[in-house]
């Protein structure tokens, strides 16, 4: 049986299917966590660069399910890198709660905090306002601040590369609980998936499906067991991650589609080796934003 949750570093358990919230946009994303929460969801991953925040707090509280039954995650943006604690009170105002289960550093990409844009900072060729003063381990120490705090249970990082976290983990304090990544059988990411999981960092699966108008569902080979198991191809993406030990986040502001993602199945051996070696024939990335420097992951550029 596919398990419903799995254990953080911290010892708090985390719901192994979470609701994404990228690109749910005003006027629909309360209305998609409500509808979660309602049907089975205890899990919503946020963002404060997502720009929705506030109207996802209005769905947890419509939804009538207690706060302390959710598992909230949101992520601090890279031009908040210098000031993590200022930049968690700001997501718990938006959000209308008053701690995080977990924190993650969206990017490990300092941008400058007073540049020409609060989100994406751009210098005058054009090119990624890097804050080349500051370093991620210093990020890391004011997360550290905001754990000790309380205002968030656990602390974490998003798309940092298996060069990135042995870097951190030099002079960190705290070994990040969670490492949140693109995951989906285009870019399984075998190596960094085992060595998160041998560090004792949960692997979080973001685009499961291949995000917007996704070839992965089409593709005949997960048609193909997702038609053996009467299901969507979206139900296959989904339980491959819980069934490798992943966390996994689908999006969407559909009802049907959010109530049909949360039903995980058990896929057999066979059919987790077909989408483990799929990447062989197709290889993709559907996220990779230009910062102008090298993130060391494998598979970039694909
Ligand atoms: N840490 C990061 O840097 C990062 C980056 C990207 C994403 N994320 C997180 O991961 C979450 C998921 O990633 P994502 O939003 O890129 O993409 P995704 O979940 O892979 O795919 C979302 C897309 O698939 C559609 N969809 C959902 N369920 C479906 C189904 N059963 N059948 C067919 N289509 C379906 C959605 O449409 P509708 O909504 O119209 O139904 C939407 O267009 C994000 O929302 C965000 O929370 C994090």
């Amino acid at each position: 049986m596919a398990p419903s949750s799995f254990k953080l570093n911290t010892g708090a358990p985390i719901p192994a299917v979470g609701l994404g919230t990228w690109q749910s946009k005003p006027g629909e994303v309360a209305e998609a966590v409500k509808i979660a929460l309602q049907n089975g969801y205890k899990h919503i991953d946020a963002a404060w660069i997502y720009g929705n925040q506030a109207e996802v707090g209005e769905g947890i509280r419509q939804s009538g399910v207690n706060r302390k039954d959710i598992f909230v995650t949101s992520k601090l943006w890279c031009t908040q890198h210098r000031d993590p604690l200022a930049a968690v009170d700001e997501c718990l105002k938006e959000l209308g709660i008053d701690y995080l289960d977990l924190y993650l550093i969206h990017w490990p990409v300092p941008l400058a905090a007073n540049g020409n844009d609060p989100k994406f900072p751009k210098r005058p060729d054009g090119s990624r306002d890097i804050d080349e003063e500051w370093t991620i381990a210093k990020t890391w120490e004011g997360m550290e601040k905001v754990l000790a705090s309380g205002k968030a249970r656990a602390i974490g990082v998003s798309n940092f590369s298996q060069a990135f976290l042995e870097d951190l983990l030099k002079t960190a304090k705290t070994v990040p609980a969670a490492n949140q990544i693109e995951l989906h059988p285009y870019l399984p990411q075998h190596d960094l998936v085992k060595y998160l999981q041998d560090k004792g960092i949960l692997p979080q699966a973001y685009s499961p499906l291949g995000s917007t108008d996704s070839p992965l569902l089409k593709d005949p080979k997960i048609v193909k067991i997702a038609e053996a198991h009467s299901v969507g191809s979206g139900n296959v993406l989904i339980s491959y991650q819980v069934a490798r030990g992943v966390v996994v986040l689908p999006k969407s502001v559909t009802e049907k589609r959010i109530i049909d993602n949360f039903k995980v199945i058990d896929l057999t051996a066979d059919e987790l080796s077909v989408l483990n070696d799929l990447h062989k024939e197709t290889t993709k990335r559907f996220v990779k934003p230009e910062w102008g420097i090298d993130l060391k992951f494998d598979n970039w550029e694909t």
